[in-house]
């Protein structure tokens, strides 16, 4: 008996030497000192051992069991220590490695070029405001002297969502809301969303934007708008820009100009990016039709006023050099990066 249990002492330090696993360590555990273990089968046989022998094995039995005991525990805080070794390494931090960099988008060239525009305009003390999108019929047309039967009303270039509302094919329907205010004297630019039924191509959108503007006081007379316009031209494209106002109609405007300013790529001579003509168009303006201040109320011999609407797509492609209005709305990061 005294040789078994030697040789089950020996087996089990062997077998927790060569352990490396706390679970490894624990079936080590259960195979000697369990209830079925090696040691407890040895233990059974007790009864068999002479009883003047039995305090003898007994106290060896549990010398034995003692000493596996120690070894497992201290196995155990071996392993348990080590492998909180390997997890720390594993879990190190190196604080001198770069930062992950943080991507910070920006403006769209859209946005930045109606910053512009409305900084000039601010300059000049003009408000800015805003006017809705879905609009009603009145707004858009009937009080911009539009009539029911007006070709720009055509079903083909406007949304319409009944007979009373549309999607605002202009931001000119902005004027009408603040004429209807009577806060007299007006100065404001509305920037804003508009809408035409039209096939998207390098210069048309369904969707693009405009920057409407007004101007009603006493005494507003043509010189103020070219004087007003050609200082906003110069602000936005540089101190040489010359402006030139082509006769136009416009049905709220009377007289309604066109207005082009010189190419600020070759002064005025003529390239590729004027396409020859020295002259780059990029507004519509006019005196406000007396018949517009009539339907606002507005009292025309008292009042006079000047409006203007400026594409703001077109100021960005000028601006920015970019030669298809597509660029704009595809969102490609490749090409919004270069702004
Ligand atoms: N609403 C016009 C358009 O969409 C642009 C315009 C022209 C606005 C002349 C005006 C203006 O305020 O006076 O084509």
């Amino acid at each position: 008996m005294k040789e078994k249990l030697a040789q089950i002492r020996e087996k089990a330090l062997a077998q927790i030497k060569s352990t490396d696993s706390l679970d490894k360590l624990n079936e080590v555990r259960i195979s000697f000192l369990g209830k079925k273990g090696e040691l407890t089968e040895v233990l059974k046989g007790m009864k068999d051992v002479a009883p003047e022998d039995r305090p003898q094995v007994g106290q060896i039995v549990n010398d034995t069991r003692a000493a596996i005991e120690e070894v497992l525990e201290n196995a155990k805080k071996e392993i348990s220590s080590k492998m909180r070794e390997l997890q720390m390494k594993a879990e190190v931090i190196d604080v001198t490695l770069p930062a992950k960099k943080n991507n910070v988008g920006h403006c769209h060239p859209n946005t930045l070029a109606l910053k512009e525009v409305k900084k000039i305009f601010m300059g000049m003390g003009y408000e800015v405001v805003e006017g809705p999108e879905v609009e009603f019929d009145y707004y858009n047309f009937e009080a911009l002297n539009i009539p029911a039967n007006h070709p720009a009303k055509d079903e083909q270039d406007t949304f319409y969502i009944n007979d009373k509302i549309v999607l605002r094919t202009q931001t000119s329907s902005v004027q009408v809301h603040e004429m209807e205010k009577g806060h007299l004297p007006i100065r404001m630019i509305s920037p804003g969303r508009v809408f035409r039924s039209d096939e998207v191509d390098a210069t048309h959108s369904p969707c693009f934007h405009q920057v409407e503007g007004l101007v009603i006081d006493e005494n507003i007379t043509f010189a103020d708008l070219k004087g007003t316009l050609a200082l906003f031209a110069k602000e936005l494209f540089g101190p040489d820009t010359k402006v030139k106002f082509r006769p136009h109609h416009f049905p709220f405007t009377e007289p309604s100009a066109e207005m082009d300013v010189s190419c600020f790529k070759c002064g005025g001579i003529g390239c590729r990016f004027c396409k020859g003509e020295g002259w780059i168009e990029i507004l519509g303006c006019g005196m406000v039709h007396p018949h517009v201040f009539e339907m606002s109320g507005i009292d025309n011999d008292k009042y006079t006023g000047f409006a203007f609407g400026i594409g703001l797509e077109r100021i960005a492609l000028l601006k920015y050099e970019i030669d298809d209005m597509r660029l704009l709305y595809e969102n490609d990061i490749r090409f919004l990066k270069q702004f």
